[in-house]
């Protein structure tokens, strides 16, 4: 893919939760963030995100753990079916093989765990918890962290749904004109094919990351994926990197990256958005800080390129905020307090 159609690729991506919080019912608050604790908050403004950080926030009313309302949260959006970024249902590689990527960090114990190319199992972010709660190490990928899931009782699944299905199918038929996939040569017609290679497709990537800080003022956070629709077997995203798709620190806050893996990777996302806050910026800076911050390296190399990223940060006073790169939609994220649900809404940055 070359630039162009990768940069279309990405913006295409974004705003599933945006997008679904059309048809929600909670009201979207703007701008600045007073903070309360506990809170809880995803990046997916939709139904489902909606009632994932309203049932974990139970666990934080009644002055549980941030760590135990994340995985909950989080645990509700990997199995909804219908989302094709997250978990269960979640668009597979090239080989039509959902390989998932999760990380969690506990900043109460300065923990992290993580998983990633894990196949088969609906609830990664679980098993990430177990490998930073059961074990010295903090990634396990492929195989291993599937024997690993399994040893813990985690049941083997399919995870592809017929919606999930369908669209792999459909993207296999029409990603080479020349090749022997869909209808015989002689039953089609002769500029029939194959529109755009993503056409009728929702988006090609997303994400969940889910934070929260408890009544003790801890902080805990989650992000989980099925990473990137069609992707190279084995490829593997910023979600399970530390420091990349999530970063806790306990006296600061949590970030979480959504969008193309890559960048977020290279930049070290959300170690610099928890760094920016300590150097006290607010969630809603540090979160346009990143996004400047890769902007302008990419300005020095191909100055039209614009990725397809979405951060979210939290501080510890609850203070909260999210930001896209320019020219997409202005990304949304769920905040349930002891006041309430609200769909925040932040800035697309630069537009
Ligand atoms: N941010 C998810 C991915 O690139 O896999």
């Amino acid at each position: 893919m070359d630039n162009i159609s990768r940069r279309r690729f990405f913006k295409g991506g974004l705003g599933l939760g945006a997008a679904a919080f059309l048809f929600g019912k909670a009201r979207p608050a703007r701008a600045q963030t007073r903070g309360l604790v506990p809170v809880i908050v995803t990046d997916h403004a939709n139904q489902t995100g909606q009632n994932a950080v309203k049932e974990a926030f139970s666990i934080l009313a009644k002055g549980g753990r941030a760590l135990d309302a994340v995985e909950k949260g989080t645990n509700i959006i990997e199995v909804d079916p219908e989302d094709t970024s997250v978990g269960y249902g979640g668009l597979p590689n090239a080989d039509g093989v959902v390989q998932l990527d999760s990380s969690i960090m506990d900043g109460r114990t300065y923990s992290a765990g993580a998983v990633a190319s894990l196949e088969g199992i609906k609830t990664p972010s679980s098993v990430a918890r177990l490998v930073m709660e059961k074990t010295d190490h903090v990634l396990l990928v492929g195989p291993g962290a599937l024997r690993f899931a399994k040893s813990y009782g985690f049941k083997e699944e399919d995870l592809m749904t017929e919606k999930s299905r369908n669209f792999y199918l459909r993207w296999r038929e029409n990603l080479n004109k020349d090749d022997d996939w869909g209808p015989p040569d002689h039953l089609r017609k002769p500029d029939e094919k194959v529109a755009g290679l993503y056409d009728g497709i929702e988006h090609h990537t997303g994400t969940t990351n889910v934070l929260a800080v408890d009544s003790n003022g801890d902080i805990a956070g989650i992000t989980s994926t099925s990473g990137l629709a069609w992707k190279i077997p084995g490829r593997v995203g910023d979600s399970p990197i530390i420091g990349a798709g999530l970063y806790v620190d306990n006296e600061v806050g949590a970030a979480g990256a959504t969008g193309r893996g890559e960048d977020v990777i290279k930049s070290c996302a959300s170690y610099f958005i928890v760094a920016q806050m300590r150097s006290g910026r607010s969630p809603q800076q540090a979160c346009e800080d990143a996004l400047q911050m890769i902007l302008d390296k990419y300005k020095k190399v191909n100055a039209e390129f614009v990725p397809g990223e979405k951060f979210v940060a939290l501080n510890k006073k609850g203070e909260y905020g999210c930001a896209s790169m320019p020219g997409n939609r202005k990304p949304q994220m769920a905040v349930m307090t002891g006041k309430g649900l609200v769909i925040h809404e932040g800035t697309a940055f630069g537009s």
